[in-house]
């Protein structure tokens, strides 16, 4: 125990019980996972669930990801195919989240699944998430923090700005090490079907169960988070600018383009771990900033700049 407490250096034994109280009856707690926050409630109870769809003002139609301490416990809900297992085994706890069937018993609240006959699952890689689901022992609905259409926050004090008055209780864990959300399967088919990119590619995920496919843009009623403006800053976005206005501010990626007033470098070594986990905030600073236009240098569209990008682009649709 004290080993752990010293690991998960934000968060403390007094606090991770108080949260677990809160969610065993059924209040919000946001809390931090490898990705971004998410903004958990008591995925057996509707209140809870439908809780979290008003304190984000979320259209209803959209599902949320039920987030389990081991693969024992997502058994309990949802029926894992070969490939399920096979991923699971691989990536949890990891930035992966599996479309699974709802096993026929399955007891998690039908709003979680928002009409659909499957459920988004993942275990986080992170001590205090997973403490927190190991203390309240019940699984946790977590959309990430932000309200509906918003930059999903990856520190404590953006859920502040986010959900403050919302949710009961905001743990802190410090910094989320990955920065975009994660990576999202289905497998409920032959062949899994990527429908959210994200820290786990797709050529990670095809040297475990061969072939995977990727979701076409148009098939939204599938995966509604693919919905194109889901990702929002309030300035307007120009993308793989190569020239800077003289009223835009930049969002650079390796050495900045000469001019601009504003720059927020996502990684001036071109490092794409790096570009993701500054994404956000970074969107979110030159928002504060008043900047009206923010110009966004080329990303490659490689590894985890393929969900760098594609967040982008959801965020320059306006
Ligand atoms: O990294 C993450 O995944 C974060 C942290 C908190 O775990 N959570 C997150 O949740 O990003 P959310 O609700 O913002 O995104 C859930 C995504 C959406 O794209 C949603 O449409 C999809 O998962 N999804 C959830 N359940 C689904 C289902 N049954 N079928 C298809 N897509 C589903
Ligand atoms: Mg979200």
């Amino acid at each position: 125990m004290k080993k752990e407490q010293h690991k998960m250096k934000y968060v403390n034994a007094d606090e991770l019980r108080e949260a677990a109280v809160l969610l065993m009856r059924g209040k919000l707690v946001a809390f931090p996972t490898e990705t971004v926050y998410g903004l958990g409630g008591n995925a057996l109870m509707d209140d809870a669930v439908a809780a979290i769809y008003e304190a984000k003002g979320r259209p209803s139609f959209n599902p949320l990801i039920v987030h389990v301490p081991s693969i024992a416990a997502a058994e309990q809900y949802v029926d894992l195919s070969d490939n399920a297992r096979k991923l699971a085994e691989s990536f949890w706890p990891g930035p992966l989240t599996l479309v699974l069937p709802r096993s026929t018993d399955c007891t998690l609240s039908l709003l979680v699944s928002a009409g659909l006959d499957s459920v988004a699952m993942r275990i986080p890689a992170h001590e205090a998430a997973l403490a927190l689901l190991k203390e309240s022992g019940v699984p946790l609905a977590a959309p990430s923090a932000n309200r509906s259409g918003r930059i999903s926050p990856t520190e404590a004090a953006h859920v502040r700005e986010e959900l403050q008055g919302r949710v009961h209780m905001i743990l802190d864990g410090g910094a989320c090490a990955v920065g975009v959300e994660s990576t999202v399967v289905d497998v409920t088919e032959a062949v899994p079907v990527i429908l959210r990119h994200g820290a786990i590619t797709k050529e990670m995920l095809e040297d475990v169960v061969g072939t995977v496919k990727v979701a076409e843009a148009g098939s939204a009623i599938k995966s509604p988070g693919m919905m194109e403006k889901h990702y929002a800053p309030d300035a307007q976005l120009r993308l793989n600018a190569k020239t800077i206005e003289a009223d835009e501010a930049l969002l650079a990626f390796g050495a900045p383009i000469a001019g601009a007033q504003v720059v927020q470098n996502l990684s001036d070594t071109c490092d794409l771990k790096e570009a993701a986990a500054n994404l956000f905030r970074m969107l979110r600073l030159l928002d504060a900033s008043g900047a009206k236009k923010i110009a966004v240098m080329p990303i490659p569209e490689e590894g985890l700049g393929v969900a760098i990008n594609d967040r982008l682009r959801r965020a320059a649709v306006k």
